[in-house]
């Protein structure tokens, strides 16, 4: 079927695996011509929806070096490590971030350490001599501790270290990782970038377009290529990013005053508010004046007790351990992201038994707080 005369507005969704070649001589074009002189081959190595969600993303990042889309953030500590190689982290790092370091890459022989973020700024005093890469993230989940990203792009690259942040609860509306001087940006976007709560997936971009180009190696090789059809949402969800982060920031914010004022609550987690001690940071560093719609809070009733009365009385924070969808949503991370520590691991890091975070959706405001009200009352 020769589909040249259509000109559909959106990219459509390309669901087949192989392309086809009109010659030999095409075929040799591909292998041979600068980017496949614009044809495509075989979906495990690129297609077409995949390619526009990491020109957007790159775009949108500043990313020179282009990226990739795959199923998991693996491939950007792949694209920079390899066997004897050692990543530093803060202590703080995400939980599925730490199994991956610890259980399947320590198997390639990539070690990997950790430091609270408060220390991890003196790079030269924590790093090894093989040391490669320092993963962050820009706000850590769940009690929204916020990175110094200058600071330790900074350190970096004093020690000649390559920086990866995870921007997965900021997008490149609130943040630009590379603009501090990070190496590469990855997201989960089956966060925000997807928005939705339809697909999972991961995009990392980089300055460099030689690491751009390993890491497109790595998906085409480990066969982590992102398939077309989540692709496509993705780049659906994009379209939106902007007008769904100013949202989920305005609402955020009202929702974190409304609950720092309410008896039943003995703390609130939120940079947007004067109170949260990286507030300056955060205000500093943020673009756009949006702090993001991820909150944490502590009850008053510091007991697992209460917080299944909580998830028990809200209807509109579902108990659902993701995040960034357009519908708010609950999760209590003690037996989800934070299900690996022992108690006293997760006391230390401040996640005791009444700490609950939020996903704060883009409803309508004042139907939030009705419903948390009624949920602490
Ligand atoms: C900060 C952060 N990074 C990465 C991930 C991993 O995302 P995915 O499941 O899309 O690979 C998550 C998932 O919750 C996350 O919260």
């Amino acid at each position: 079927m020769d589909l040249t005369p259509i000109h559909p507005k959106v990219t459509p969704i390309y669901q087949t695996s192989v392309f086809k070649f009109a010659s030999l001589a095409e075929l040799e074009t591909y292998y041979t011509a600068p980017d496949h002189g614009g044809m495509y081959g075989y979906s495990r190595s690129e297609h077409p929806n995949s390619d526009e969600l990491v020109t957007e993303v790159a775009r949108l990042e500043g990313a020179a070096g282009g990226g990739v889309a795959t199923g998991a953030g693996l491939a950007g500590v792949l694209a920079v490590c390899q066997a004897g190689d050692h990543v530093l982290c803060p202590a703080e790092l995400y939980g599925g971030s730490v199994v991956l370091l610890s259980k399947e890459l320590s198997r390639l022989g990539i070690e990997t350490s950790y430091v609270p973020l408060a220390d991890l700024y003196d790079v030269a005093r924590h790093r090894r001599p093989n040391t490669k890469l320092v993963l962050a993230e820009v706000l850590s989940n769940p009690l929204l501790v916020v990175l110094d990203g200058p600071r330790l792009a900074q350190s970096c690259r004093e020690q000649g270290i390559l920086l990866l942040i995870d921007s997965s609860f900021t997008s490149p509306i609130l943040t630009r990782p590379l603009d501090w001087g990070a190496d590469m940006v990855w997201h989960s976007a089956t966060k925000y970038l997807g928005g939705h709560s339809d697909l999972t997936a991961g995009v990392v971009v980089a300055r460099d377009p030689e690491i751009g180009r390993h890491l497109r190696r790595i998906a085409t090789n480990l066969g982590l290529m992102l398939a077309p059809l989540d692709s496509w949402l993705a780049v659906r969800g994009l379209k939106t990013l902007r007008l769904r982060m100013r949202q989920h920031s305005e609402n955020a914010l009202v929702v974190a005053r409304f609950l720092a004022k309410h008896p039943a609550i003995a703390q609130v987690f939120y940079p947007g508010l004067e109170t949260h001690p990286g507030h300056e940071l955060a205000e500093s560093q943020l673009l756009n004046g949006l702090y993001g719609g991820m909150l944490s809070l502590r009850l008053a009733d510091d007991t697992m007790a209460a917080a299944e009365r909580f998830i028990q009385q809200s209807q509109l924070f579902p108990l659902a351990p993701s995040l960034a969808g357009v519908a708010s949503s609950c999760s209590y991370p003690r037996p989800t992201s934070h299900r690996g520590l022992t108690e006293a691991q997760r006391r230390a890091l401040g996640i005791t038994p009444g700490v609950l975070r939020l996903s704060v959706g883009i409803e309508e405001p004042a139907e939030l707080l009705a419903d948390l009200a009624q949920a602490l009352d």
